[in-house]
This record gives C-alpha cells, sequence and structure tokens, in this order.
C-alpha cells in the first residue's frame, strides 16, 4: 500500500497546527509538529543561556532525546507541550532552526517518524525539503495582522502578559528570518496549493482541504 502523506507550510500563525490536527483526526493521519521540534531543542538551549557556542550546541543536541506522541511533545522524557509555546521560545527559535546541522538533525528525525504512515505533517519547509514527494502540498497564508491577531488572543487566553504589538513583531521578525535563512528557508512549493486564509474561519479552511483530498 502506498503511504500518504501531506504537507503544511505557512508562516507563523497562519493556523496549520489547528487545521492539520483536525485533518489528521478526519482522515485518520498521523500529526507531525515540526515546529514543536524546533522549539523543544530551543528551549533546552536556553536553559545554557542565549549566547550558547556552536560546539556547545553540537553537544546539546547529541545528548538531547525528543519524542512525539500525538499532539505532545517530550523532551529528555519530559512532557514540554505547553512550555514550548512561552514568548521566550518564541523570540529565539529562529536563530536555532537557521543553523545547518540543527535542522539536518530534525529533518532526519521527521522523515524517521513519517516513514511508512499516513501523515500530515506542518512546518515551514516540509513540502519543499522533508517531503519533497508529498501527496499534496498546501501553503497556509493570512495577513500579519489578522495572523497577530490569533496568536494574541490565543497567548492571553493561555494567562501570558504580551502586548498585540510585541505579539506582531516577535511574528514578523521570525517570519524575515525563516524566510532568509540560506538552507530550507520557509517558501512556497511549486506544487502546493495556496490557502489565503484571512477572513476565513477555522472550518472553511478544513472544508478547502478536504475537497482537494477527495
Ligand atoms: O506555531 P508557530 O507558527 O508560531 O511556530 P512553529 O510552527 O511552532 O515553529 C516555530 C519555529 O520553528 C519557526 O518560526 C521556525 O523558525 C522553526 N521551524 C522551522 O524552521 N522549520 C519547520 N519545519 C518548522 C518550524
Ligand atoms: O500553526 P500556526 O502557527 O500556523 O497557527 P495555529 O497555531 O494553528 O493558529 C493560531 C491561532 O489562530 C489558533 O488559536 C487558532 O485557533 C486560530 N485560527 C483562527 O482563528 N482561524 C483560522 N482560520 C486558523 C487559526
Amino acid at each position: 500500500m502506498v503511504n500518504i502523506s501531506i504537507a503544511l507550510d505557512g508562516p507563523a500563525g497562519a493556523g496549520k497546527s489547528t487545521i492539520a490536527k483536525i485533518i489528521a483526526k478526519a482522515k485518520k493521519l498521523t500529526y507531525i509538529d515540526t515546529g514543536a521540534m524546533y522549539r523543544a531543542i530551543t528551549l533546552k538551549i536556553l536553559r545554557y543561556g542565549k549566547n550558547v557556542q556552536e560546539e556547545q550546541i553540537k553537544k546539546i543536541l547529541s545528548d538531547s532525546k525528543i519524542d512525539i506522541d500525538g499532539n505532545d511533545i517530550f523532551l529528555d522524557g519530559k512532557l514540554v507541550t505547553e512550555e514550548i509555546r512561552k514568548p521566550e521560545v518564541s523570540n529565539f527559535v529562529s536563530h536555532v532552526a537557521k543553523i545547518s546541522f540543527v535542522r539536518m538533525k530534525m529533518v532526519e528525525l521527521q522523515r524517521k517518524i513519517a516513514a511508512n504512515k499516513n501523515v500530515i505533517m506542518d512546518g515551514r519547509d516540509i513540502g519543499t525539503y522533508v517531503l519533497p514527494n508529498a501527496t499534496y502540498k498546501f501553503f497556509l497564508t493570512a495577513s500579519i495582522d489578522e495572523r497577530a491577531k490569533r496568536r494574541f488572543t490565543e497567548l492571553k487566553e493561555k494567562g501570558f502578559n504580551v502586548t498585540f504589538e510585541e505579539v506582531k513583531n516577535e511574528m514578523e521578525k521570525r517570519d524575515k528570518i525563516d524566510t532568509e535563512r540560506e538552507f530550507a528557508p520557509l517558501r512556497q512549493a511549486e506544487d502546493a496549493i495556496v490557502i489565503d486564509t484571512t477572513g476565513k474561519c477555522i472550518q472553511e479552511v478544513v472544508d478547502e482541504i478536504l475537497y482537494y483530498l477527495k
């Protein structure tokens, strides 16, 4: 049997993980949140400070264990699903994710998890680099204001003390670093279906994707 794989890419706050979880459930696919993996290793690196050197990052990487189980992510056996969403991690993750050897390790892990499974994987480089032969590729976008508003609302609901401007600035900076990095940047695959989600509710986007999957 040929495995089905769905690549879902796009900038921060485009709705990737929310949509991916719903599609995974509807189509009985394994959901793989690749951003959570970069966030988990960033959380660990931050424990050593922001000025940690390359050699030390290599050591931290080789000493770390990242596991995904459904919507949960574990770092060295400890559940970090909530902790990786904190603003300190969001502010630093793109600096970690642009390091080539970090990406190589994460991509290796992502491909290993996806092997012999029907998957939906969300990230920045899934359709272009991680799964270039994915059965379906989608690229979700939305205006920066809408994406920042969504993330701001989410963070406030979780009790984080942030302003809309801070969230918007952080997202813009992250999108810039993710887009401009040399190795596997945030880019729409040529054969991806682009969905602009500005002004669309979650269900509308889900329906649009389900239509293509028929
Ligand atoms: O949920 P949100 O869009 O805010 O971010 P995320 O998907 O959790 O990804 C966090 C960060 O990880 C991104 O801003 C990228 O720097 C990095 N990332 C990446 O480089 N490649 C991926 N495939 C996924 C995430
Ligand atoms: O994974 P990504 O960063 O692309 O976005 P997300 O974490 O799935 O979505 C960010 C927030 O926007 C969540 O709180 C979603 O519920 C919300 N959202 C929305 O209001 N409308 C959409 N069409 C998609 C997501």
